[in-house]
């Protein structure tokens, strides 16, 4: 198939766009660069074989997209494309409502013209909120605490309306956990600009010195050993899930939205004391107050992809570790 990965170059994007590569697939990647390096490209080309075809656009740019759909023959759209941080979300509700619900719509309207229907989107568990009981099934409520969250659940709606207005759209939003880990290449992995918002990104760098130790952000929460507690799911099996997705979406019209975890929690401490036998160094840390905004626990009930994608996540915490660290080593 011929299948246009929107944020392509990014984290999650690009490990799918090596597996989608893999298995044969044609990809066409899209993506602004607006968080990620363009060095990603040749090394994707270094993992797959061949340079996939890139073109450096936005989104938002519904022109450029409508050549793109003319030029090549899209059978079905992965769109990642979309920002990502809780906190800048709150401080700038409009770039991330233009960016993730406007660059959406702007999609869509593309694919409409081109005739393209089948669409896996890019959600997260952000959308479900406070939980009213654990694990997250698809069917928990969806009352998403922060902008980003809102976003993400913003779209969810315009998709569950397109595929009631028009039958013949197949549309999956996966509901990704707290992916983590790296290509095993070391090629490709999450390369954050700036200051490192996530757990994983913060550990790597204070384990290779840049940054002097790691805050814990509480450790007095109703956890099993008082941190928080999150479904950390290996980029590599996420990637996986969505050929997964793919071979669903071809063959199941509607809309389905779906969790991809593992199913099980991991404290703070949990990670730290995998990374530092994975990495072979001891972690600095120190305990701060709790983050303004995070939940003490949460993870996926990971059965409906079980069920209807025949899809589970394999890798463990340890390779989660090692391979994000292994990428992090070859990067600095
Ligand atoms: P990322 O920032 O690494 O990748 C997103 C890519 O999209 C980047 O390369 C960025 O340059 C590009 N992009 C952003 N806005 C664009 C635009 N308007 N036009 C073209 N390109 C644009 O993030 P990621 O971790 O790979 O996440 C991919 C998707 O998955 C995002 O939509 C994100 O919200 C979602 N998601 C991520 C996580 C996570 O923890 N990483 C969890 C749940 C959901
Ligand atoms: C994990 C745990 C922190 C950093 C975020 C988004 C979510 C999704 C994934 C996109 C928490 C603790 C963290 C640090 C710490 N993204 N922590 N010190 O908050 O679960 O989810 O990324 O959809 O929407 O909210 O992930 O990696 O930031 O935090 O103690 O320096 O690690 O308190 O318990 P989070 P995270």
């Amino acid at each position: 198939m011929n299948i246009l990965l929107t944020g392509g170059l990014g984290f999650i994007g690009s490990h799918a766009a090596t597996v989608l590569a893999e298995q044969g697939h044609q990809i066409i990647l899209v993506d602004n660069l607006c968080n990620s390096q363009i060095e990603v490209l040749s090394h994707l080309g270094q993992i797959i074989g061949k340079q996939p075809i890139f073109y450096e656009a936005d989104v938002r740019n519904t022109n450029l997209l409508n050549s793109i759909f003319q030029k090549h023959s899209i059978d079905l759209v992965i769109h990642f494309a979309g920002l990502k941080s809780v906190a800048e979300s709150v401080t700038n509700p409009l770039k991330y409502y233009d960016n993730n619900v406007g660059g959406s719509i702007s999609l869509l309207e593309a694919m409409q013209g081109a005739k393209v229907n089948k669409l896996i989107f890019s959600s997260s568990a952000t959308v479900y909120g406070v939980p009213q009981y654990l694990p997250y099934d698809e069917s928990h409520p969806t009352v998403p605490m922060n902008t980003y969250g809102k976003t993400k659940l913003q779209v969810e709606e315009i998709l569950r309306d397109l595929s009631h207005a028009d039958p013949d759209w197949s549309i999956v939003c996966l509901r990704y956990f707290n992916p983590v880990g790296a290509h095993e290449s070391g090629l490709i992995g999450e390369h954050p600009r700036g200051m490192p918002n996530n757990l994983m990104p913060y550990v790597c760098q204070v384990a290779s010195g840049k940054l002097p130790h790691l805050n814990i952000f509480g450790d007095d929460y109703e956890t099993k050993d008082g941190t928080g507690e999150r479904d950390y799911i290996h980029v590599m099996d996420l990637a996986e899930g969505h050929v997964a997705a793919l071979n669903f979406v071809n063959q199941h019209p509607g809309f389905h939205a779906i969790n991809l975890g593992t199913g099980v929690s991991y404290s703070v401490y949990d990670l730290i004391g995998a990374f530092e036998q994975a990495a072979n160094s001891t972690i600095v840390r120190k305990v701060q107050p709790r983050r303004s905004g995070d939940l003490a626990i949460y993870y996926a009930k990971a059965d409906k992809a079980k069920n209807l994608l025949g899809w589970q996540a394999k890798r463990d915490l340890q390779v989660m570790c090692k391979s994000g660290w292994n990428f992090h080593k070859q990067k600095s």
